[in-house]
This record gives C-alpha cells, sequence and structure tokens, in this order.
C-alpha cells in the first residue's frame, strides 16, 4: 500500500527591487530607472543588478524583496512626469519629502496632471529659461536632457518655439551622448484616444531629434502605460506601463481611453559603452517567481524542466 506524501513546495525567487505605488495618494507616475554606467566595464555593468528597495509604506507589497546593491554603477531614478494626479501641493511636498530620503538621486519630468507653477513651487531647482521645468544632469552614461512637454488646460503636450529653441541649443553646445526624457509620446501609437493627448508638436520635435539623432543614445517617455518601443528619427525610444495603472492597446477604439488590470511596472535601463538595455519590471505582479532551473546545457530535460 502506497501512502501519499505531501509535494514539496515549489522553490521561488526573491523579488529585488521596488518603486512606489500608492494608488491611495493618487500618483499616477511612469517610471523609469536608470543605471548609468558608461564607463569601461560593460561587462561588469550587464551583470549587476540595481540596488532599490522603498523603504516603509512606501510598498504595499507583502512579498519579500531583496535589497541588491551595488558598487559598479551610477545610478539615477527618473521620474518622466505625472508626479501627481491632480497638481495638488500636497502631492509635491510628499514626493520631495521621499526624494530626499531616497538612496538615489532623482530627477523627475512633469506630466499633463502635474501643475507646473506648483510644482515649481516645491521643487525650485527645476525653474527654467521661459519658466519651463526642463533640466540637465550628466551622467557617465551621457547627458540626460529632461523635457517639459506639458500645456495648461490639456491632456495633450506641446513643444512649442520657445523649447524648441532650448533643445536646439543644449543639443548643439555639447558633443554628447544625449540620454532623453519626457513626459508625452513623441510618436504616434496609432490608437486614437491615445494620440490626440500625444505630444501634438511631435514632427518638430523629430525634426530636431534627426538633425542630432547621431548623438543621441535613447529617449524614456511615459503617458501611454503602454509597453512600447521603436525609434523616434531613427533614435530608439521607449516606454513602458506605469508605477499606477495600466492600459491595453485598443485599436479599435476611436473615442476613449483604455485602462486594465496589468500589473504596474517600472524600467530598469542598463547602459554601457556600445549598448542600451531597457526592461520592463512588472512589480504589480505578485504570483510566484519559480526557479526555471540552471541556465547549463546539460542540465536541461523533460523531467525536470519547470514551465
Ligand atoms: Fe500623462
Amino acid at each position: 500500500m502506497s501512502v501519499d506524501t505531501p509535494s514539496e513546495p515549489a522553490p521561488q525567487l526573491r523579488r529585488e527591487a521596488l518603486l512606489p505605488n500608492e494608488r491611495s495618494r493618487g500618483l499616477g507616475t511612469v517610471a523609469v530607472v536608470c543605471t548609468m554606467a558608461g564607463v569601461a566595464s560593460g561587462l561588469a555593468l550587464a551583470t549587476t543588478l540595481m540596488a532599490m528597495q522603498v523603504a516603509d509604506s512606501m510598498s504595499v507589497r507583502t512579498c519579500p524583496y531583496r535589497v541588491v546593491t551595488t558598487s559598479e554603477v551610477q545610478p539615477i531614478l527618473v521620474i518622466t512626469g505625472d508626479l501627481s494626479d491632480w497638481g495638488d501641493r500636497d502631492d509635491y511636498e510628499w514626493l520631495k519629502a521621499r526624494l530626499d530620503q531616497f538612496p538615489v538621486p532623482a530627477r523627475l519630468c512633469i506630466g499633463n496632471h502635474d501643475r507646473r507653477a506648483t510644482f515649481l513651487s516645491v521643487f525650485p531647482d527645476y525653474d527654467g529659461p521661459g519658466g519651463f521645468a526642463h533640466g540637465v544632469h550628466d551622467t557617465a552614461a551621457g547627458r540626460c536632457l529632461f523635457l517639459d512637454t506639458v500645456q495648461p488646460e490639456t491632456h495633450a503636450g506641446h513643444f512649442c518655439d520657445v523649447r524648441q529653441q532650448w533643445l536646439e541649443a543644449r543639443l548643439s553646445e555639447h558633443p554628447g551622448p544625449f540620454l532623453m526624457f519626457m513626459h508625452h509620446n513623441p510618436m504616434p501609437t496609432h490608437i486614437e484616444p491615445v494620440d490626440r493627448i500625444r505630444l501634438l508638436d511631435d514632427a518638430v520635435f523629430r525634426n530636431i531629434v534627426g538633425r542630432h539623432r547621431d548623438s543621441i543614445r535613447h529617449i524614456f517617455f511615459g503617458h501611454c502605460h503602454l509597453p512600447l518601443a521603436g525609434s523616434v528619427a531613427g533614435v530608439p525610444a521607449s516606454s513602458l506601463r506605469g508605477t499606477n495603472h495600466a492600459s491595453y492597446p485598443t485599436f479599435a477604439e476611436k473615442e476613449l481611453l483604455s485602462a486594465s488590470d496589468l500589473p504596474e511596472a517600472y524600467g530598469v535601463v542598463f547602459l554601457g559603452e556600445d549598448y542600451v538595455t531597457v526592461h520592463m519590471v512588472e512589480f504589480g505582479y505578485a504570483g510566484p517567481i519559480r526557479i526555471e532551473g540552471s541556465p547549463d546545457y546539460k542540465a536541461w530535460d523533460r523531467e525536470t524542466m519547470a514551465r
């Protein structure tokens, strides 16, 4: 007579990084975490994971998280806009207090949910020429440009003459390479309601980018809440689902924006001397992360591999 023995629970891997996700505060952020390391050691960079653990109540997950630390990289956190849901001063003060304690330097863009004047009253360092919240930040991987694409009283993005001149001047005064961060999508998604609130001056913007394409490594944007990759006037560009909520590509929908319960996500980007690797980390996924097996060729077999 055989006795069934209870099967051992499948071993699981621990999660390694976490970013803020506090829906109750209405944060609509789309975030990119960039690990900048344009140092000679591309190999070291590729094998290094980002150190990122947000303390205390910033976590809404109960999963075990592992802090991964590294000394080889020069990390920076970038939030590509919609820092607040309704542009409330309280939100910016809360964000500033959190970022002041954050273990990684942070740089911000504003989006259509933000109010520029209120944002600048809490983050006065971002007050740039023409009153726009542009920014410049040098890293080993390149000069980062943070663009202000916000126009009051509309969700669509704008890039007026003043902003065009600012960008043209920044791209002309320095040999690069550049990394560009912005909120609104600089190319159409071909989802009609989404594109109605895209960067409306996108053709002009692409024209500027095209003139400097050889010195721009990548363009990161938010706004769409969709994992997107493509190019802008020959420059690689990408976006991600966002830390607040997910959209869904409803190509037949002509009027209304979509939302879904797909997992929230942030990005982790590794920059080597001659490559850019962009991850979309779905931290909103609450399921298990199983051990699939060894990467060794001889270790794979039909009987033991988990799928
Ligand atoms: Fe947005």
